[in-house]
């Protein structure tokens, strides 16, 4: 077995087309073409979504492929994100892998989205040891998870209903700020007070849920706007501020309290709303008190990216765990446990 393979990761499940390149586990280069077609409709609109990875997928693996200085023909594995994720976009992503791997005749890897999203801690230094905690807190997802091992996955909880990154873009859908909401969002609660008091979504055990928070937002927002029409433009700051101070509060009882109850001090977050600002910072905070041994990924692995689907895709090199040609996309694929 060759400890360091060249292998091509693609990732398209959603509607960012990523494609990376990995010597071993080192890597090479990491390429996304985002779609910005989605910005007027305030959401991903599927059928758009699959289109535009046809048209961006073969100059971005180019561009990875000239960025790592390799030639196609030096590949020894290509992976892909097999799911979850939209029917559409994983399709484009997985046809294009297998077409690839067949036409070199060389192995074809398929990679969880969500177990990616936990493995983007070990593209660089310094890598958690096992086991840690993860919150993974994406568009799609909320899930509090014990990592045992690269494979070995143990969901203490997940939301019910929409995940923390959802609650941002739709919430920011009802302050009219652009699609996704949740980065523009963190920018603005940074100029503002957590003034208005949001229910805390509080479930039992490690079940989140934000459709609740959601719609105690619209509500709020429609009654300050019959007093004040011009209540979202004089207070949008403090808004911004108080939605995000309540989601982080949210996510850290839940990791508090599974590190108390399960004597794990070791913290990791990812999936994109691990960028948040407010999120990290609360994280630093509880870091220092409790002493807590604390990962953050680079603001670059915690969107969807390739390099997080051609890590995880080099350690199931090594166990040759490979896929054959008749595969088909997961769009509800669940995390390995
Ligand atoms: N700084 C930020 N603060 C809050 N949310 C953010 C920030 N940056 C990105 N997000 C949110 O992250 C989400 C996108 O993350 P990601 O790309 O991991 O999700 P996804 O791939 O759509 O969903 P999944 O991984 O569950 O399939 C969006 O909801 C976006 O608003
Ligand atoms: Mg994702």
């Amino acid at each position: 077995m060759n400890q360091s393979p060249y292998i091509l990761a693609i990732e398209s499940s959603c509607d960012d087309t990523g494609a990376a390149i990995f010597h071993g586990s080192q890597l090479l280069s990491n390429l996304t073409a985002n779609q910005k077609v989605h910005e007027q409709y305030g959401g991903v609109v599927p059928e758009l979504a699959s289109r535009k990875h046809e048209e961006h997928i073969i100059p971005v693996v180019d561009q990875a492929l000239a960025q790592a200085g390799i030639d196609v023909t030096q590949l020894d594995a290509i992976a892909f994100t097999v799911g979850p994720g939209l029917l559409g976009s994983l399709l484009v992503g997985c046809s294009f892998a297998k077409t690839l791997a067949m036409s070199l005749d060389i192995p074809l890897i398929t990679v969880n989205h969500m177990e990616a999203h936990i493995m983007a801690h070990f593209i660089e230094d310094p890598k958690p040891q096992f086991p840690f905690l993860c919150l993974t807190v994406s568009g799609g997802h909320t899930q509090l998870i014990i990592v045992h091992d690269f494979h070995e996955m143990e969901i203490l909880g997940e939301t019910r209903d929409d995940a923390a990154g959802e609650a941002f873009d739709k919430i920011g859908k009802y302050l009219g700020l652009s699609y996704p909401a949740g980065p523009i969002i963190d920018k603005l609660a940074k100029e503002g007070k957590p003034k208005y008091k949001f229910p805390k979504p509080n479930l039992k055990g490690y079940e989140f849920s934000y459709s609740g928070l959601k719609t105690a937002v619209l509500y709020f927002l429609r009654d300050q706007k019959k007093l004040n029409p011009d209540f979202i433009q004089d207070n949008l700051s403090d808004v911004c501020c108080s939605v995000q101070s309540v989601i982080v509060q949210s996510l850290m009882d839940k990791v508090i309290k599974a590190s108390n109850e399960y004597g794990i001090n070791r913290i990791t977050i990812a999936g994109g709303v691990s960028a948040n600002s407010g999120l990290r910072k609360a994280l630093e905070n509880h870091t220092d008190e409790k002493e807590w041994d604390t990962y953050i990924p680079k603001i670059d692995y915690c969107t969807d990216n390739a390099a997080m689907i051609g890590i995880a895709a080099y350690y199931k090199y090594l166990k040759e765990d490979f896929a054959t040609l008749d595969i088909t996309p997961q769009p509800r694929l669940k995390l390995a446990t």
